[in-house]
């Protein structure tokens, strides 16, 4: 009878084994004793170096989070993963500051004591053994990241924001050192073609963290919206911001102090907030509020259907230079960034070609064309940004006419834009159509069945995976001048209730290419650690689209 009750239970541990993979944090080894495998680890993205032991830490009650006194910024992060801890665990873990000696039982620390300066301004070590944690990087930012990964090493139910019963809360013993790749990790959000909420914006920058992405491109000016708020110009927003008529009016914009609010969100996230200001072009929101910036003088109205407007701010108007110079001194009050993105995107050279302002321009100035007038403009604009402490950065057509001298170039139409750029000595931002464009559709049946235009590329997750952000043949020096990239959420076809099945999983693929070794990709890999992944961002209802498995 005994032998049958061992029996039994051996068969229920094996079984217990079994059905719990693959969440690892429920695999348990059938000593007893929970182990976990380098395999079993499913943080996204992958950290550079991982070596997993046996065993594992266990939070309770009585864990507490040590943040290192006299470390700047480590308390906030301290009570950040106390609060992110708390929903799903129903416990709340006291932060208290020490510990410089010798660390307690059952307790986690958070400090920017390290002499390993290699992992720079984001990366961190994460030591978990049995009986604590240990969370090292010389930067504040590096520890927010090993909190995403500790996050990420918890199982998926960590992420609910309400309590789970029952469950035991293990971190894998392991040793990470983990930095990334490039500095520039982003996503651009067009709030123009579809206004998003508050909350909406917030969200978005809380998933980009979460991903260990940096950088939140916000598209504030466009033909169909102006979504900013402007003190000294009030009809960009009162005219601006609307468009339709009569009960089909759509628009909105943030007001100043929603923009603080969302900067100062994106700060505790360590995501930097990029406006982008369109310029020359897409401008018609603006020319309709004030259409003597206009070459024609107007009238116009909000643009209320897609495509490329020929109206465009006239070159040869001083009014037009004023007017940026205010808007951008009201914008770098309220954006920190030392980057201001001035759109400079297609821009047609039609009404300048008939504009006898902007050909006197070209005359006076000596220029040769409508191209160098566009750069001129860019030129102009880039020393209003400078005197400002400033940096510009600009679409790929910037390139045309000759580049403003300190701009970062963002490559769209493929990769060239960034190969002239770094040839030039000049940063850039790499987010190619083939491979960031996340507005696309993942496969060819949703084009079809979602009525996608015929000129947008199918853009499915392997693909994405697949990116490579340093063309080939670069030299050394040039390939420091790729500072990153961003995958771009244009938003004619995609409003807010749909950014999440355009953005995920594809920022997730992206994350990695973005973050992770180059050596390290592996579709394969990815693809297994996506499906705990995936069990996250529902918990998170995070409206991903699933694509159908694909080898
Ligand atoms: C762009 O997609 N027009 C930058
Ligand atoms: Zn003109």
């Amino acid at each position: 009878m005994r032998n049958i009750v061992i029996n039994f239970m051996i068969v229920l541990l094996l079984a217990g084994c079994l059905l719990s993979a693959p969440g690892y944090a429920k695999v348990m080894k059938c000593t007893g004793v929970s182990t976990f495998s380098e395999r079993q680890l499913t943080v996204i993205p992958k950290p550079m170096e991982m070596k997993v032991s046996g065993g594992h830490f266990a939070l309770k009650a009585k864990t507490a989070i040590y943040a290192e006194r006299g470390s700047p910024g480590v308390k906030t992060i301290a009570n950040y993963l106390a609060e992110q801890l708390r929903p799903a665990t129903g416990l709340s873990l006291v932060v208290l500051e020490g510990t410089g000696g010798s660390l307690p039982a059952d307790s986690i620390l958070l400090t920017t004591k390290s002499d390993d300066t290699k992992l720079g301004e984001e990366g961190y070590k994460l030591v978990v053994t049995e009986n604590n944690i240990v969370l090292r990087a010389p930067r504040a930012a590096g520890l927010f990241y090993g909190v995403q990964t500790i996050q990420q090493l918890l199982p998926a139910e960590i992420e609910s924001r309400k309590k789970i019963p029952g469950m035991t809360w293990t971190i894998p013993c392991v040793e990470i050192k983990d930095k990334p790749r490039f500095a520039w990790r982003g996503s651009l959000l067009d709030c123009c073609r579809q206004f998003m909420s508050v909350d909406f914006v917030k969200r978005y920058i809380d998933l980009l963290a979460y991903h260990k992405m940096n950088r939140f491109h916000w598209h504030l000016t466009e033909d169909q919206g102006w979504r900013i708020e402007i003190k000294k110009y009030p009809k960009l927003t009162e005219v601006g911001a609307w468009r339709g008529e009569g009960e089909n009016i759509y628009g909105g914009y943030y007001t100043q102090e929603d923009v603080k609010d969302i900067v100062e969100y994106g700060k505790s996230r360590y995501v930097m907030v990029v406006p982008e200001i369109e310029m020359p072009g897409h401008s018609v929101a603006a020319l309709a509020a004030y259409p003597e910036l206009s070459c024609t003088g107007g009238p116009f109205k909000v643009k209320n259907s897609w495509g490329i407007s020929k109206d465009v701010y006239c070159a040869g108007e001083d009014k037009v230079f004023e007017f940026l110079q205010d808007v951008l001194s009201e914008v770098v009050e309220l954006f920190p960034a030392p980057y201001i993105h001035i759109g400079g995107d297609e821009c047609p050279k039609d009404r300048w070609k008939q504009c006898p302002k902007c050909q006197a321009r070209i005359k006076a100035e000596g220029l040769k064309d409508e191209h160098e007038l566009q750069s001129y403009f860019i030129k102009r604009i880039e020393r209003i940004l400078l005197s400002k402490n400033r940096r510009l950065i600009g679409w790929d057509e910037i390139l045309e006419g000759g580049l403003a001298p300190a701009a970062t170039v963002q490559s769209w139409r493929g990769m060239n834009g960034a190969i002239a750029a770094v040839e030039s000595g000049h940063d850039t931002i790499v987010s190619p159509t083939s491979h960031c464009y996340f507005d696309y559709p993942h496969s060819a049946e949703q084009m079809v069945s979602d009525s996608f235009p015929d000129w947008m590329g199918v853009l499915p997750l392997k693909k994405v995976y697949s990116f490579e952000p340093v063309p080939e043949g670069l030299t050394a020096e040039q390939e420091r001048h790729i500072l990153g990239g961003e995958g771009n959420i244009w938003t004619e076809h995609a409003p807010q209730e749909l950014v999440d099945s355009r953005a995920y999983p594809r920022l997730t693929a992206l994350a990695e290419v973005l973050w992770s070794p180059k050596g390290h990709r592996d579709w394969e890999d990815f693809s297994r650690r996506l499906q705990v992944h995936y069990q996250r961002l529902d918990i998170m209802d995070v409206d991903y689209f699933k694509p159908t498995p694909t080898k």
